[in-house]
């Protein structure tokens, strides 16, 4: 009868403990057995009322069995440990099979695509594209330029200064006479780049881009300026009706001179180059003689150009890089 009670209690035991499935369920089985009113401990508590002759043979299958349940109990605790450090494992699995997130490509900035585009048609009409550096010397940015010590011409540019007869370029024209100074003409060059100013608006930024254009030779007049720039204009905006003007005005390293104006897309002229023919003082500093040779040279605003080819109302836009804004400007050319 015991013997019976004692083996239905084992096995219940062992059946509830295979069935767990948690380091929680598993502590219940075992306060349920083990612990204070747990069935196995009310089998200990029995053994003193048993009759004296079976008390021994009673307390040696109760301890038997109390072992056989505490080292089940234990098998189980390492099993359930086991499998929680295999679930685990395998939920932090990198399947390298997945597909990736794919490469999100970058865009070229619209003025990089407008200068690109620039390069292509002035190399088309023979010129080659030069460069020099963006912190000048006042004889480079002004002084070679024809414009005098203290002359009011040179406030038309407000001159960031960094140390004593430096400057950051006002505009890429000092690079017309590093060029000059070191070759010979013919002279037939652009020559892009940064230049700065004090200035800031809706068509004005501190740090802006022109290309320079530089053509020195035998002959070479106002028609020819007209010509080339015309030309340039109506191949970059691809627009045969583009309305152009050519505005006369002042630059001291050039004789005669103009801007030029295009109209925007809501009938706003916008200026967007300055440009004449080169002064003869310009020509002495390279040491060109002016009695055979002459020139032309410009200067284009090449945010000004991106505004108007991309109906862009904000040269600041062009500035603060937006990604929504660049993203518009995937796959243009
Ligand atoms: C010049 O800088 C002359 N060096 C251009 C030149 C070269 C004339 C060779 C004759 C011969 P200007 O300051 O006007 O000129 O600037 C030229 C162009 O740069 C302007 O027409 C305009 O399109 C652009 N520009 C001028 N200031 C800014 C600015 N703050 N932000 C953006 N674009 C500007
Ligand atoms: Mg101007």
């Amino acid at each position: 009868m015991e013997q019976q009670q004692l083996a239905i209690v084992l096995e219940q035991g062992l059946a509830e403990l295979s069935s767990t499935k948690t380091i929680p369920e598993l502590e219940q089985v075992k306060s349920r057995y083990l612990g204070k009113s747990g069935q196995i401990s009310s089998l200990m508590q029995q053994i003193k009322s048993i009759a004296p002759e079976s008390r021994k043979d009673f307390g040696a299958k109760v301890n038997a069995l109390k072992n056989e349940f505490e080292i089940a109990l234990d098998e189980r605790k390492k099993h359930i440990i086991q499998l929680e450090m295999e679930q685990s494992l395998l939920n932090e699995t990198i399947d390298v099979t997945l597909s990736g997130r794919g490469i999100s490509l970058g865009t070229l900035h619209p003025v990089t695509l407008s200068l690109q585009r620039m390069i292509r048609i002035f190399n088309t009409l023979g010129f080659s594209v030069q460069d020099g550096p963006e912190i000048e010397t006042d004889y480079y940015n002004f002084e070679a330029l024809n414009f005098p010590q203290n002359h009011p011409a040179r406030a038309m540019q407000d001159t960031f200064f960094t140390e004593k007869l430096s400057v950051l370029r006002t505009h890429t024209s000092p690079i017309q006479i590093r060029f000059a100074e070191a070759n010979p003409p013919p002279i037939k060059i652009i020559a892009p780049g940064r230049v700065y100013r004090v200035d800031m608006d809706r068509t004005h930024s501190p740090m802006f881009h022109q290309l320079e254009g530089l053509w020195i030779d035998k002959d070479i007049s106002f028609a020819n300026l007209k010509g080339v720039l015309i030309q340039f204009l109506r191949t970059f905006f691809a627009k045969e009706d583009l309305q152009v003007r050519f505005r006369a005005s002042f630059f001291p390293f050039t004789e005669p001179s103009a801007e030029i104006d295009i109209m925007d897309d809501n009938g706003r002229w916008l200026e967007v180059a300055g440009c004449g023919m080169v002064h003869p003082n310009v020509l002495k500093s390279m040491n060109i003689d002016s009695k055979i040779y002459t020139g032309f040279a410009f200067g284009l605003g090449i945010d000004r150009f991106t505004m108007l080819r991309y109906n862009i109302n904000d040269l600041r836009l062009i500035f603060d890089n937006e990604l929504d804004f660049l993203e518009q400007f995937r796959g243009q050319a």
